[in-house]
């Protein structure tokens, strides 16, 4: 426990460091890296580029001091947080790296400014906020071990079949290569892969929420081919796209997450994706049609065109049950669209339409796609006066703000 002047020094100097939060974060980062080039195996590259991860953890790091003696109080995030950990095989040992790294990059950029005084403060602070994520994680870790089928680490699975389902998406299924079952998920979950790509010096791990239904012999991914081999985001898609085969093998982690479908539940709920935001909806949707047929579900899902629209199909073959309604929308739909009546709606989502065509009554919604959409959704979605604690969503890569 920290005594109350350590406590009171966290506290007054929270808004000194997040001035400069994302500066302390980028010359940790490039120190840390320096010495321990090896981290460079897990960390996302792509997310380094983009200053996303320098957000992401400055902000956490900030909001988790400022509850310094009320951890509890911020246990959801640190809970999410640590999924993503326990995905990509963060383990005790690697905190005291980041603490020390953190310590000399706030020596570093506040100069004179960082007095023994405040490293020591700063420094019983990280061991306490690093203890909460070991112990939530080291849970989380015996669960993932222990349950039936799971593992820790990384497993060995094959691409038992890779399927096409659009222009710019492919699904890969995938099955453990020791035959020995795997563990269950809840519709929602990513897994983490691991590529060792022969050009490049490290590894690649990326999450990929499961887009088919629980109580499968395999996992499906289905992969959005994304522009551009320059970047690391479309080199590790486009790697999975042209060279992984049917055959291949693939490092896998257990399946991790906390944005998921309560299927004990038997509210209706409206499942929102845009482009392949649409995948952990596709496993609720196909989840609940299997194990809970009499729950009402509203499908919406909204790409740009029919050549870029995955698993219609299988949207369609659902639709057909009595509670489940699904509907299209299409920003620029194509003349074979219109010939063929590809799609619902012409346009985009807004809060005009769901309030005239959902009920939101008792009703959860779950949404993902890209930050637009999200953003848009969610403030509609808060003037139709839906409360918070109904309104679930998922962001792909580090977590942005939603508040427009
Ligand atoms: C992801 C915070 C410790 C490695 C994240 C995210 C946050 C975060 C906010 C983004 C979560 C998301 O995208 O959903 C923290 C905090 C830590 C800590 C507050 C210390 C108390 C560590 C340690 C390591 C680590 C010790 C390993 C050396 C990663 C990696 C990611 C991640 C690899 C994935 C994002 C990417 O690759 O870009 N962390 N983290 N973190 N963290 Fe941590």
């Amino acid at each position: 426990m920290l005594d109350q002047k350590t406590i009171d020094i966290i506290k007054s100097t929270v808004p000194v460091l997040e001035k400069h939060g994302e500066k302390i974060t980028t010359r940790f980062y490039q120190l840390m890296f320096g010495n321990h080039p090896e981290l460079l195996n897990i960390f996302n590259h792509a997310n380094q580029k983009q200053g996303r991860q320098q957000k992401a953890l400055a902000g956490t790091v900030y909001a988790a001091a400022m509850y310094i003696d009320n951890l509890e109080a911020i246990l959801p995030v640190v809970n999410q947080i640590a999924h993503k950990h326990r995905s990509l095989g963060i383990k005790p040992e690697h905190y005291p790296i980041v603490g020390k790294h953190l310590l000399l990059a706030i020596k570093d950029v506040l100069g004179d400014g960082a007095t023994d005084e405040i490293i020591d403060a700063w420094a019983q602070a990280y061991g306490v906020i690093a203890d909460a994520f070991i112990s939530v994680e080291s849970e989380m870790y015996e669960e993932a071990a222990n349950q039936k089928g799971g593992w820790d680490g990384f497993r060995s699975f094959i691409v038992d079949r890779k399927v096409v389902e659009s222009d710019v998406i492919t699904s890969f299924y995938l099955k453990p290569v020791d035959n020995r079952g795997i563990a269950e998920f809840i519709p929602g979950q990513y897994i983490s892969i691991k590529l060792e790509i022969e050009s490049e010096h490290y590894t690649h791990i990326r999450q990929y929420s499961l887009s088919d239904a629980v109580g499968k012999d395999y996992y499906r991914i289905s992969v959005k081919r994304e522009a551009g081999t320059a970047n690391p985001d479309g080199m590790v898609s486009n790697y999975l796209h042209d060279d992984v085969k049917e055959g291949d093998i693939l490092n896998v982690s257990a399946p991790a997450g906390d944005f998921v479908l309560d299927t004990k539940k038997e509210t209706p709920i409206v499942l929102l994706s845009g482009g392949v935001g649409l995948t952990p909806m596709m496993s609720m949707l196909k989840t609940v049609g299997e194990i809970q047929p009499e729950r009402k579900v509203t499908f919406i899902h909204a790409a740009q065109n029919g050549n870029v629209h995955a698993l219609r199909e299988e949207v369609e073959e659902l639709s057909a049950l009595e509670n489940i309604t699904s509907f299209f929308f299409y920003d620029s739909p194509t003349e074979e669209d219109r010939l063929n009546n590809n799609f619902d709606v012409e346009g985009y989502v807004t809060g005009e339409w769901l309030k005239e065509n959902v009920t939101t009554l008792d009703t959860d919604f779950y949404f993902c796609g890209p930050v637009p959409f999200m953003r848009a959704i969610n403030r509609s979605l808060k003037d139709l006066g839906i409360n918070e604690e109904r309104i679930h969503f998922e962001f792909f890569g580090p977590k942005a703000s939603i508040e427009a």
